[in-house]
């Protein structure tokens, strides 16, 4: 249903539950190299369950070549604390690809500011930032309940 690009994640259980993020809700998971694991990682797994092997998964060398291999048409959103835009004044459609950065330094400065007008963020006070996994799921979810309503939307009445 949608797009969960991590962008050179390092700590493996958080991709592992991201993984189930993904399959809970339909959606992709984009990892852009380098990863700083192993995709045999125990703790990976461990986090992924028996569910990581039916992860829909694609693996980039980098963002240009997950993004030059997408229609022109495809839609990016980039998840940091560095906007004040929040996420859920955003209409998320079908196919969107939510981009997320690494645990320690987030998205590089140079792809945010390529896309400051795509740039989203998880209004927040009291923390940095949230754990990585943390913020797909709030973000995942909001866009899934976007949809969910558009497909339950009770016909008006004649
Ligand atoms: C642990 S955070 C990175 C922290 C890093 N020091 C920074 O300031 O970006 C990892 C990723 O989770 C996402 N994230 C965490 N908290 C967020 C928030 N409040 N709003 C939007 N994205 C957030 C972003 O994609 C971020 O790159």
């Amino acid at each position: 249903m949608f797009n969960v690009v991590l962008v050179e994640p390092e700590i493996p259980p958080n991709t592992g539950n991201i993984g189930r993020l993904c399959l809970a809700t339909g959606s992709t998971l984009h990892l852009v190299k380098p990863l700083g694991f192993s995709l045999n990682d125990r703790e990976l797994r461990r986090a992924g369950l028996d569910y990581w092997n039916e992860v829909p998964l694609q693996l980039w060398d980098s963002f240009e070549s997950l993004q030059l291999a997408q229609s022109s048409a495809t839609r990016y959103f980039f998840l940091t604390t560095k906007s004040q835009h929040p996420y859920y004044r955003v209409r998320f459609h079908e196919n969107d690809f939510l981009v997320f950065g690494r645990e320690t330094k987030g998205l590089p400065e140079k792809l945010l500011a390529a896309n400051a007008r795509l740039c989203i963020t998880i209004p927040m006070h009291g923390t940095r930032s949230l754990n990585l996994a943390t913020a797909v799921a709030i973000v995942l979810f909001e866009a899934v309940r976007q949809q969910s309503m558009a497909f339950t939307q009770v016909p008006e009445r004649s």
